[in-house]
């Protein structure tokens, strides 16, 4: 808990976090991820959860160690975590492994996807994420994120 002077004494430390290649949003495949890029959704992010007392930082890497690394700081933080893990959704094991250590500490961590990857190729329709998050939101574009930030204020409010 903080009582700095960002006025959020009794916020709720969340972390959202991108993985590789959604730096680039707002120019990648727009008609599939939309025109908002990655400081615009930042921006939206941090305000959506100002409005839901959640204290929120946005993070972005196309690097897995960065991605397994900021889990590990979340459980030592006792920090929730809303996470598009992009790619690696689809086979990293070590996120994986990752994010089972932020759910088994209690703490809340919400899939989302700006897309819904089960309308789209085959090889997204699997997720190593899944069966070790709270619950998994997609296909929503930016509000995705919006409904991921509900879902932890309600959980954890
Ligand atoms: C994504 C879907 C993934 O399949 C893809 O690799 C991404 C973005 C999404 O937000 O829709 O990079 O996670």
């Amino acid at each position: 808990m903080r009582s700095d002077v960002r006025g959020y004494a009794d916020a709720m430390n969340v972390l959202v976090v991108n993985g590789p290649n959604l730096r680039r949003l707002g120019t990648r495949e727009p008609e599939k991820y939309g025109s908002t890029t990655h400081d615009e959704l930042a921006v939206l992010v941090t305000q959506w959860g100002a409005d839901l007392q959640l204290e929120v930082e946005v993070r972005q890497s196309d690097d897995e160690a960065d991605l397994v690394h900021w889990m590990h700081e979340c459980v030592d933080a006792q920090t929730h975590v809303v996470l598009n893990p992009a790619a690696f959704t689809h086979y990293s094991y070590a996120l994986r492994d990752a994010c089972a250590l932020v759910s088994t500490a209690g703490l809340t961590l919400v899939e989302v996807h700006l897309t819904n990857p089960h309308a789209r190729e085959e090889f997204r329709h699997t997720s190593v994420i899944s069966g070790v998050a709270s619950g998994t939101i997609a296909g929503f574009g930016v509000d995705s994120y919006r409904l991921a930030l509900e879902a932890v204020a309600r959980r954890v409010g």
